[in-house]
C-alpha cells in the first residue's frame, strides 16, 4: 500500500511572536497542511508559551486546521477555551490527566479530533487501553518544553509499534512525531510510518519557507 503524503504541522512555538499573524499565514501559504500550537503552564513542563486567547486571536489569519498540543497539567479544565477558540484536534499527554478516559470522551464529545501524547519515558503500552478513543497518537522525540532540541533515537521505535498495533487492532488513529524533525531527520521518521510531522525551529528558521516544505516531502519520498 502506498503511504499518503507526509503531513507537515509547524509550530507556531518558533515562530516571531511580534508578528504571529503574517507568521501563521506563511504556514499556508509555504503548501503546510497544519498548524500545531504548543501549549505551555510552567507546571507540567518548564516553559510557558500562550492560551486560548491566543489561538482565538490567530484563527482570524489562517483557515488551515489548528492542532492544539496541551502541555498542561489537568487539561480537562480547559477543553472548551480551546475548542471555542478555534481548535480541530487537541492533544493531551495522559500523566496530566488522571481520568485520561473521562478526558478523551470530553475532547470527543466537544467535536473535535482526540489526541494523545507520548513523553519519551512513557510506553505505547501505557495507553493501550484507550487508543480506541483517539484520532492522533503525538510521539515526542525530544523531551516537552522546548523548540531546537535533537531527536532522542529511541523514542523513534514507537512509531513502528503504534503503526503495527494499528494494523492488528483495526484503530484509526494518525501517528505524529515532534521534536527535532529537519530535513536531515525527516527520512527516517518517515520511513518508519508517520503520517505527520512537526517541525518548528527547521519551519520558521528555513530560508524560504515553501521550498522548505517541498524539500520535507522530497527528503520523506511522500
Ligand atoms: C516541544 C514542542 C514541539 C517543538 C518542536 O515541547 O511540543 O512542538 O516546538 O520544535 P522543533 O521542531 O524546533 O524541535
Ligand atoms: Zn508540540
Amino acid at each position: 500500500m502506498t503511504q499518503q503524503a507526509l503531513i507537515v504541522a509547524p509550530s507556531m512555538l518558533a515562530a516571531d511572536f511580534s508578528r504571529t499573524g503574517e507568521e501563521v499565514a506563511t504556514i499556508a501559504a509555504s503548501g503546510a497542511d497544519w498548524v500545531h500550537l504548543d501549549v505551555m503552564d510552567g507546571a507540567f513542563v518548564p516553559n510557558i508559551s500562550f492560551g486560548p486567547t491566543f489561538i482565538s486571536d490567530l484563527r482570524a489569519h489562517s483557515d488551515l486546521p489548528f492542532d492544539a498540543h496541551l502541555m498542561i497539567d489537568r487539561p480537562e479544565r480547559y477543553i472548551k477555551e480551546f475548542v471555542d477558540a478555534g481548535c480541530d484536534s487537541i492533544t493531551i499527554h495522559s500523566e496530566a490527566s488522571l481520568h485520561l478516559h473521562r478526558t478523551l470522551s470530553l475532547i470527543a464529545d466537544s467535536g473535535v479530533k482526540v489526541g494523545l501524547s507520548l513523553i519519551p519515558s512513557a510506553g505505547v503500552s501505557s495507553i493501550a487501553e484507550v487508543l480506541d478513543l483517539v484520532d492522533l497518537v503525538l510521539v515526542m522525540s525530544v523531551n516537552p518544553g522546548f523548540g531546537g532540541q535533537r531527536i532522542i533515537p529511541a523514542t523513534l521505535r514507537k512509531i513502528e509499534e503504534l503503526a503495527l498495533l494499528r494494523k492488528e487492532r483495526g484503530h484509526h488513529y494518525l501517528i505524529s512525531v515532534d521534536g527535532g524533525v529537519n530535513l536531515n531527520t525527516v527520512a527516517d521518521v518517515a520511513g518508519r510510518g508517520v503520517d505527520a510531522v512537526v517541525c518548528g525551529s527547521a519551519f520558521f528558521n528555513a530560508p524560504d519557507r515553501g521550498q522548505f516544505v517541498a524539500d520535507m516531502h522530497r527528503m520523506a519520498g511522500r
